[in-house]
């Protein structure tokens, strides 16, 4: 994780270089920094914690510097201090860092022994005394970083400022993404384009194993061996303004109100809407001729593609895999050259998520993206991106990719199962139709976000809450345990609610909060077994249902909730919003910190 920001240009960098850490702090909010030149001399600000105390520093001492680097960090090697934060420096350079460099304890280690010192407990201060060892022994700062590249492993970007070369930035891409925004007599570097966005929207995006020379008048791109290349510059969408939270407290919450909208625009973009059909962009290849899908992804992106397991199990009758990405790519798994990889992901740049792409690429197998960030590395390498359309998720905990994701698949797998012919299209457009129903029905629960704050003062003096589900609701319930973990810091643990008698029934108790998701499915009946299970060992029921399901249960749960009738099929998307309100109400009577929780990032681009 960690963000990387740079301006090689011609007027004071420091207010902007802060404004784009700003955008960059979903990446991580350990601490953060900033180093300018001033007059051929490296300056320094750096803070431990958010970029709020890092511009507090800047208040007390303004930096001066019209080229400058800046960071925010999600700790890896070292804890979230002041010593710890980039830039690190040394007497010859500054330098930023996003990723893991995997050899650091050898060049440590060598480099000790050749009489460096070191300041930090950092892999980063590796590169930077690597490439002042180069430099000290006479090396230009083109032919040090040239070398040192050759000698660092592990993925990783990288920025350097030099002593004494003023306007100068040198960059490196190795597996963690790096874009160059060109401007009037300026050029940015930065993790995303979002960073860049009040700065330039002229973007090239760095490839594989590239580096480059950056100065204000544009940068000389080098590829891994040393050649010079030119990279596409494209008009970048992003917007220069930064997405504000309204009237909402928390970004979470916002964005849990915005998923009536968003969803209606991602249905949009895949749904012909007058027809009642899906809609797929045009592939080069067949998608219902695969043998097999593989969906690939981690955290809620992989929750949200276990629910699509079931439908494209059931509608287009192929076996499907889903699997957490940080597994998949190092399992050697035999893959089909015939089957489909699908990867889901909200920032399009989870290292393992885009490690795992790559392995399936040179494995053969056809690839296609449900990604959010249209353009992250993911959604550009993937054969064939099909967009979420959430608009800037901002809020550490995922919630409306979520259900967007859900939407993508769900009309793909429509699709796959008319194309396959497993379903008929009378049977297409009624789905088509319950997927329609959505965001109106959503809303519907959403009028309603006061009852989950009562709730929430259960869920709030547990110290541990299970969720159940089966069938399509076991994944939300894999979700719900896993909101409330981020948001309020309380163990929770989702179970398909037909295994909860193959051991972790010992755990219930009549202290214990259950939540339970039983949409009126063909597995209600089920369901509703085990909740009399629970029950009659004490737990605390919270019984998510339709008016029917709420009635069985009103008077043995703890509470129920009467969700909107929906066909079933539709039920994950309705039955993710009371998780989500859950787990965003009781983090907020814990006091937590609900956008920013501790110890994560948005964006996880380290496996
Ligand atoms: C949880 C959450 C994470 C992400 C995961 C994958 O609320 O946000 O579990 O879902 O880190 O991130 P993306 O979707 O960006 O690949």
């Amino acid at each position: 994780m960690c963000g990387i920001i740079g301006i090689a240009g011609q007027s004071a960098v420091a207010d902007r270089l802060l404004e784009s850490l700003r955008r960059l702090e979903y990446r991580g909010y350990d601490s953060a920094g900033i180093a300018t030149l001033v007059d051929g001399r490296i300056e320094r600000r750096r803070a431990e914690g958010k970029i709020d105390r890092l511009a507090a520093r800047l208040a007390e001492e303004p930096l001066a510097g019209t080229t400058g680097i800046g960071h925010t960090r999600w700790a890896t090697h070292g804890a979230p201090s002041e010593a710890n934060a980039h830039p690190h420096a040394t007497d010859r350079l500054a330098l930023v860092h996003n990723g893991i460099i995997e050899n650091h304890a050898a060049l440590r280690k060598e480099l000790i022994a050749r009489g460096h010192r070191f300041s930090s407990e950092t892999d980063t201060e590796v590169a930077a005394v690597l490439i002042t060892d180069l430099l000290a022994g006479g090396a230009s700062p083109k032919d040090a970083v040239a070398a040192a590249l050759k000698r660092l492993e592990g993925a990783f970007a990288l920025a350097i400022v030099f002593v004494g070369k003023p306007g100068l930035i040198i960059v490196a891409r190795r597996g963690s993404p790096l874009a160059l925004g060109f401007g009037q007599g300026e050029t940015y570097i930065g993790s995303d384009a979002m960073a860049l966005a009040p700065l330039s929207r002229r973007i090239a995006y760095l490839e594989e194993g590239d580096w480059a020379e950056v100065t204000p008048d544009g940068a000389t791109i080098y590829d891994e061996a040393g050649r010079v290349v030119a990279r596409p510059v494209r008009m970048a969408e992003s917007t220069g303004a930064l997405v504000g939270k309204g009237n909402y407290r928390h970004f979470m919450l916002k964005e849990i109100h915005e998923q009536p909208v968003v969803l209606g625009d991602t249905l949009k973009g895949c749904l012909a809407l007058d027809m009642r059909l899906p809609r797929l962009p045009p592939l080069a290849f067949k998608p219902e001729e695969a043998t097999r899908w593989t969906l690939i992804g981690c955290g809620t992106a992989h929750y949200a593609s276990r629910v699509a397991k079931y439908w494209l199990e059931e509608l287009a009758q192929v076996p499907v895999e889903s699997e957490l990405a940080s597994e998949f790519r190092y399992r050697r798994a035999p893959l089909d050259p015939k089957g489909i990889a699908l990867f889901v992901s909200q920032s399009g740049e989870t290292a393992d998520t885009l490690a795992a792409l790559r392995h399936c690429k040179a494995n053969g197998l056809h690839t296609i993206g449900v990604v959010n960030v249209p353009e992250s590395s993911i959604a550009r390498e993937v054969e064939v991106s099909l967009p979420t359309n959430a608009g800037p998720e901002i809020g550490v905990a995922s919630t409306k990719a979520f259900t967007t994701q859900l939407a993508v698949m769900a009309t793909l797998a429509i699709a796959i199962g008319l194309a396959r012919r497993t379903i008929d299209e009378k049977r297409a457009r009624a789905l088509a139709e319950a997927l329609i129903e959505v965001p109106a029905r959503m809303t519907e629960v959403l009028a309603r976000a006061a009852q989950f704050r009562t709730l929430a003062q259960t869920l709030a003096a547990a110290r541990d809450v299970i969720y159940l589900g089966r069938g399509t609701c076991y994944p939300l319930a894999l979700e719900g345990a896993l909101k409330l973990k981020e948001v309020s810091y309380i163990h929770a643990e989702g179970y398909a609610a037909g295994e909860l008698k193959h051991g972790p029934i010992a755990l219930i108790d009549d202290v214990m909060p259950v939540v339970v998701l039983a949409p009126p499915d063909h597995l209600y009946e089920k369901t509703a077994s085990n909740v009399e299970e629970v029950i009659a060992r004490g737990a605390k029921v919270i019984f998510i249902s339709d008016a029917r399901g709420a009635a069985q249960f009103k008077d043995r749960a703890l509470a129920t909730v009467e969700m909107p009738d929906v066909d079933p099929f539709a039920a994950p998307f309705l039955y993710a919003l009371p998780v989500q309100l859950l787990a965003y109400y009781t983090a907020v009577l814990r006091g937590t910190d609900v956008d920013q929780p501790r110890n994560l990032a948005k964006s996880v681009t380290v496996e």
